[in-house]
C-alpha cells in the first residue's frame, strides 16, 4: 500500500501534490518523492515522511504546472533514496508513481536487462518506467497501454512524459484510484481525501481503467483504449470521515480491508493450482534434518505463531514450539543448526521479538522473518524474509496484520511441506483452491458486523469473559481475548476447552460472557460437550462456528456462523467476528478505540 497523487492546472503544482500526500501518508510513510514537469522533468525525493521531503524541497525551485508524487510504504527494495519514488526511465524522459506489486517483474527486468538496459533501483517500478519508454514513439497513452497489457499483479500508476506538458496518465489494476474534476483543472489520488480540499467531484476508477488527464478534460479507456464512461460522484464527507475511508475508528477500517489483506497476501503465492513461497527456496537436505521448530513473536503476532505451532507439526511431522519472545529470550533454550525459527512481526521492531531472533541466530539456527514492514530491523536481520503485505496498520489492536500472518505462516508451511516431500500435488491444489475463496468468505463475514454490533450492545453488564476452543480454535481463542482486552478493559482470558474444568469454570457465573469458538471439525463435538458445562454454571455463551452445524443453536444463546473452509485456513477468516465483537463492545462503552490507554503500536523498548 502507497499513497499516490497527480495534478494538471494552472496552479503550481507542488503545493497541491504535498498536501495531498499528507492525507495519503496513513498509507506508506518509509519515503516520500514528487515529480513536477515545468522547463524540464525533475524529481525530488528521499528516505522519510512528507516532512523529510518538505525539508530537502527547500532548496529545490521546482516549478511547474503538472506533477505527480508518491508516499511509499515499500514493497520489494528497502527503503531509501533510491528505491522512493517517483521513477525515471532510463533516459529520464518518462516518470512514474506506482501504488501495487508486479509480479513478473523480475521476468521483464531480466528481458530488459538482456536487451542492454541498466537498472538504478530494486524496485519492481522502475520495470514499468523502463517498459513504456521502450514502447514510446511519441504518444504516451499508446506506451502506457501496451505497458500495462504486459504487467501481471496489481498497480495503480501515474505516468508522465517530458515531451507532453498537456496530460498526464493513470492506470488502475486491483488498487485503488480516484480521479478529482476541478475548474481548468483535474487531480488523481490514491484515496479522496487528497482531493477534497481542491474538488468533490470523484470518479471512482474500476479495473482495468486507463485515464488520459488534461487541464479541462478527463478520457477514460479500457486495456485496449475503448473509450469506457464513469459516473462522477459527489462527495459529503469531511476530510477527517474520509481519511478512515467513511469509519469511524482505523481498527474498523483495517477489518474492513481484510479481504483485499487476504488477496495481497497470496499474490504470487498461489497460481494455477500452485502454492509458491519462493523465499524459503531451502534444499531438501536442510528441511530433512530439522528436527525442531520455533515460533517466537509478542501479542498478536504470538498468537499467530501459535497457529504455525499446530500447522508445523500438522504438515511437516516436526516438533513445533509456539513462545513468546519476552520468556524464550532469557531462557537458553535449546537450539542448534537444525533448528528452524520463525519469527513474527508486524512492525518488525518490537523489542522483545529482535533480542529473541538475535539469540537464535548466535545459536546457529535457520530464522524466516514473518514481517509487515518492509526494510524493518527483523527483516533484514533474518536469514529469509517473507513478506505478508498487509499495508500500514494504523490502529493499536493488530487485526489485519494477524490475518495476512496466518495466512503467510500458512503458505510458507505448505510450501515446506511440499518441498520436503509431504504435501502431495492433489492436496496442494486443494489447499490453493481453498486459498482463493478466502477473500469472498471474509467479506461474506464482514456483512454480520451489524449483528455483532447488536450482541454486543447487549454486554455492556458482562464483567468478565473467557474465550475457549480446541487446537487452532484454541489459538483464535486466545486473540479473541487479547482483542477484547486490549480496547474494550474487559477481563479476558482464552483457554483450552478442555481445560475449563480444570479451574476456570469455578469463575464462571451469569455475568460471565463465554465465547466459544466451534470451526475445527474433528473436534467440534467435543467443544461442545464444554459449552454444556458453562450453560449448566448459569454462564451465557456466544458461539463463533461452521455453516451447517446447526446443532450449536441448541446450547448456545447465540451464533456467528462463519463460512465453511479446509480446517486449517480457519483461523484467517474466523477471527473476524472475534474481532469485530471486540471493537463494538469497546464502541458501545464510548472508548478511545484506535489508541487503548496504556499501550503503544510498536513496544520497542524492553
Ligand atoms: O509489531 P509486532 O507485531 O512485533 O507487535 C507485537 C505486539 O506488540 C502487538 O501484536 C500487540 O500485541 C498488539 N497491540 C495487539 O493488538
Amino acid at each position: 500500500m502507497c499513497g499516490i497523487v497527480g495534478y494538471i492546472g494552472d496552479k503550481e503544482a507542488l503545493p497541491v501534490l504535498i498536501d495531498g500526500l499528507k492525507h495519503l501518508e496513513y498509507r506508506g510513510y518509509d519515503s516520500a518523492g514528487v515529480a513536477i514537469l515545468g522547463e524540464d522533468l525533475k524529481i525530488v525525493k528521499t528516505r522519510g515522511r512528507i516532512k523529510d521531503l518538505e525539508a530537502k524541497l527547500k532548496n529545490s525551485n521546482l516549478k511547474g504546472k503538472i506533477g505527480i508524487g508518491h508516499t511509499r510504504w515499500a514493497t520489494h527494495g528497502a527503503p531509501n533514496d533510491e528505491n522512493a519514488h517517483p521513477h525515471f526511465s532510463e533516459s529520464k524522459n518518462i516518470v512514474i508513481v506506482h501504488n501495487g506489486i508486479i509480479e513478473n517483474y523480475l521476468e521483464l527486468k531480466k528481458m530488459l536487462i538482456n536487451e542492454g538496459h541498466t537498472f538504478r533501483s530494486e524496485t519492481d517500478t522502475e520495470v514499468i518506467a523502463y517498459l513504456i519508454e521502450s514502447f514510446y514513439d511519441g504518444d504516451l497513452l499508446l506506451a502506457v497501454k501496451k505497458a500495462v497489457n504486459m504487467l501481471e499483479g496489481s498497480f495503480a500508476l501515474g505516468v508522465m512524459s517530458k515531451d507532453e506538458k498537456d496530460r498526464f496518465i493513470a492506470v488502475r489494476k486491483d488498487s485503488p484510484l480516484v480521479v478529482g474534476l476541478g475548474k481548468g483543472e483535474n487531480f488523481i489520488a490514491s484515496d479522496i481525501p487528497a482531493l477534497l480540499s481542491y474538488t468533490r467531484n470523484i470518479i471512482i476508477l474500476e479495473n482495468g481503467d486507463i485515464a488520459e488527464i488534461r487541464k479541462d478534460k478527463v478520457n477514460l479507456f479500457d486495456l485496449s483504449l475503448n473509450p469506457v464512461k464513469r459516473d462522477v460522484q459527489k462527495i459529503t464527507w469531511s476530510v477527517d470521515d474520509a481519511k478512515k475511508g467513511g469509519f469511524k475508528h482505523y481498527m474498523l477500517k483495517e477489518i474492513f480491508e481484510e479481504p483485499q489483506v487476504i488477496r495481497e497476501a497470496m499474490r504470487g503465492r498461489v497460481k494455477d493450482g500452485k502454492i509458491e513461497v519462493p523465499e524459503l527456496n531451502f534444499a531438501k537436505k536442510f528441511l530433512n534434518e530439522i528436527n525442531k521448530i520455533y515460533f517466537v513473536a509478542c501479542g498478536t503476532a504470538y498468537h499467530a505463531g501459535v497457529v504455525g505451532k499446530y500447522l508445523a507439526e500438522n504438515f511437516l511431522r516436526i516438533t513445533a514450539e509456539a513462545e513468546v519472545a519476552s520468556e524464550f529470550r532469557y531462557r537458553d533454550p535449546v537450539i542448534d543448526k537444525k533448528t528452524l525459527v520463525f519469527v513474527i512481526s508486524q512492525s518488525g521492531e518490537t523489542a522483545d521479538t529482535l533480542a529473541a531472533l538475535r539469540l537464535a541466530k548466535s545459536k546457529g539456527a535457520k530464522t524466516i522473518g514473518i514481517v509487515n514492514v518492509v526494510g524493518s530491523s527483523a527483516a533484514r536481520e533474518v536469514d529469509s524474509v517473507v513478506y505478508i503485505n498487509a499495508g500500514p496498520e494504523i490502529a493499536v489492536a493488530s487485526t489485519k496484520a494477524y490475518v495476512a500472518q496466518v495466512e503467510v505462516i500458512a503458505l510458507s508451511i505448505l510450501y515446506l511441506a511440499k518441498l520436503s516431500d509431504k504435501l502431495t500435488e492433489k492436496e496442494e491444489r486443494l489447499f490453493a483452491s481453498a486459498f482463493e475463496g478466502l477473500p469472498e468468505k471474509a467479506e461474506k463475514i464482514l456483512k454480520q458486523s451489524d449483528s455483532v454490533a447488536e450482541f454486543a450492545a447487549t454486554t455492556k453488564t458482562i464483567e468478565e469473559t473467557f474465550y475457549i476452543g480446541r487446537n487452532l480454535d484454541y489459538a483464535l481463542s486466545l486473540e479473541g481475548a487479547l482483542k477484547l482486552k486490549e480496547i474494550s478493559y474487559v477481563h479476558a482470558e482464552g483457554y483450552p476447552a478442555g481445560e475449563l474444568k480444570h479451574g476456570p469454570l469455578a469463575l464462571v457465573t451469569p455475568k460471565s460472557l463465554v465465547i466459544a469458538i466451534d470451526t475445527y471439525s474433528p473436534l467440534r463435538e467435543k467443544t461442545l460437550s464444554n459449552i454444556k458445562e458453562v450453560k449448566a454454571r448459569g454462564g451465557k455463551v456466544l458461539a463463533v462456528a461452521s455453516e451447517g452445524y446447526q446443532k450449536i443453536e441448541e446450547v448456545a444463546d447465540k451464533v456467528f456462523y462463519v463460512p465453511k473452509v479446509a480446517d486449517e485456513l480457519s483461523p484467517v477468516i474466523s477471527v473476524i467476528p472475534l474481532q469485530l465483537l471486540a471493537y463494538y463492545v469497546a464502541e458501545s462503552r464510548g472508548l478511545d478505540i484506535d489508541k487503548p490507554r496504556n499501550l503503544a503500536k510498536s513496544v520497542t523498548v524492553e
